[in-house]
């Protein structure tokens, strides 16, 4: 990494495919009836738990190269596992599977690393209980998690939090319910369950903030040509901003509008950025291209944005500190339930720096001021991805070379990124 300070950056990317649209294609794929081939998708940590626990169930998927085969005779052959199943850290995968297992109806158990077995899971729970579903979990809240089969009834659920996690597992178990299962959004959430349902032959409709799915349909098998991931885009998009003479483009990103609200930030920043925007059915992808900007405004940011950015706050807390003017997040404490709590890392590891947080309940401002020139500081990543490349890019930034206590968790969603990065490097 050390090797990355004291450059500058230019070129093109093709960052990994999207996490959230990966983890949806093996599950959807073992589900539905035939051949499904997922092109490009996010080989990782977390998205590998979710093709073990695939094939634990009855899929049978082959690995090549630039695609995976899925081939499955439908969820009536699906079986349950004949062991515990482990999640890793990926809470997509422990929370999608308790609606899959439970829809098709499967016994099962899993538990998943320290910190999914902090998460919780009792969010999800609810809902499937009242469809009649039997989950039980740790101190009714944790991993593990134990699915007993249950026949399951369709309901109309009023969804508390933003959150595409437990939607997408009250989808999943709904497929299977009988009636129509509804779920109604305050604010949107993403929107991939909703999107690759219908392509998997789903009679599913979503309009103004609610999904209606018909359940006790079968599912066909179809391709997926997975874009890449914006969560993944943001780190060397953030880098090219900061970074004083660094242009970079990122090809053939998703551009969800569920997704999307970093550019948006970054537009309200005054950002030097292009996006062009590539035809194609399903999800919006396109190119953005991003170079350095030496003078950045405030944002203050809250509600229906916060569940589209939801991924990318780190990132955005270190844009913030390069920032002239004060800026805020808020209506964003789902930001302590993630892989850390997010919001208390970004402050302590930032703060070491001399940027000035003002902290809250559910978010944060950034007061502006200048950046501390440390010569070499310890820092932690809290075995968070998105903490770890957040640091890294700031290392980066500041040529301020950092000891950061274990960077593996970087495999989690985007393993090569250091790789990709020194391939961008001016001087490289
Ligand atoms: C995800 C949904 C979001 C997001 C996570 C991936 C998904 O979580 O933070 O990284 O793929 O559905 P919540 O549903 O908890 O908001």
């Amino acid at each position: 990494m050390r090797q990355l300070l004291n450059s500058t950056f230019e070129g093109t990317l093709r960052v990994p495919g999207d996490k959230s649209i990966t983890h949806r294609s093996l599950m959807l794929a073992a589900l539905a009836e035939g051949r499904t081939e997922i092109k490009q998708p996010l080989k990782s940590e977390d998205t590998y738990r979710t093709m073990e626990i695939m094939r634990a169930i009855g899929a049978d998927i082959t690995e090549l190269d630039d695609k995976w085969i899925i081939e499955s005779k439908g969820h009536e052959h699906l079986h349950s596992p004949s062991a515990a199943l482990y999640t890793g850290n990926s809470g997509t995968t422990s929370r999608l599977i308790i609606g899959l297992l439970a829809g098709v109806g499967l016994r099962a158990e899993f538990s998943g690393d320290d910190s999914i077995n902090k998460r919780p899971m009792d969010r999800v729970q609810k809902p499937l209980l009242e469809m009649g579903a039997d989950i039980r979990l740790k101190d009714e809240k944790y991993p593990p998690v134990h699915i007993f089969p249950k026949p399951l009834k369709a309901i109309d659920y009023n969804m508390p939090i933003a959150s595409a996690q437990v939607k997408s597992a009250i989808l999943l178990a709904g497929l299977f319910a009988e009636g129509t299962t509804v779920v109604r959004e305050s604010s949107p959430s993403r929107d991939h369950s909703e999107i690759m349902m219908q392509q998997f032959g789903a009679d599913l409709v979503s309009k103004d903030g609610v999904i209606s799915l018909e359940g006790k349909k079968t599912l066909k098998a179809s391709d997926v040509t997975v874009p890449g991931d914006i969560s993944s885009a943001a780190f060397p998009i953030a880098l090219a901003i900061l970074k004083p003479g660094a242009s970079i483009t990122i090809e053939n990103v998703s551009l969800n509008p569920t997704r999307s609200g970093i550019l948006e930030v970054l537009e309200m920043m005054g950002a030097d950025m292009h996006i062009e925007t590539l035809p194609g059915g399903g999800e919006a992808i396109g190119n953005i291209t991003a170079s350095y900007t030496p003078e950045l405004r405030g944002f203050n940011i809250s509600g229906e944005i916060i569940p589209r950015l939801i991924d990318e706050i780190p990132i955005l807390a270190l844009l913030a500190a390069y920032s002239s003017e004060p800026c805020t997040v808020s209506d964003a404490e789902e930001l302590r339930f993630k892989e850390t709590d997010r919001i208390r890392a970004v402050v302590d590891e930032l703060s070491k720096f001399g940027i000035r947080f003002e902290e809250k309940e559910d978010g944060f401002t950034v007061i502006p001021g200048s950046i501390d020139s440390v010569p070499e500081t310890d820092v932690k990543g809290y075995h968070d991805h998105r903490i770890i490349m957040m640091l890294i890019v700031f290392s980066i930034v500041s040529d301020t070379p950092l000891n950061i206590d274990d960077s593996s968790a970087i495999d989690i969603s985007y393993p090569g990124f250091i790789n990709d990065l020194e391939s961008l490097r001016k001087d490289a």
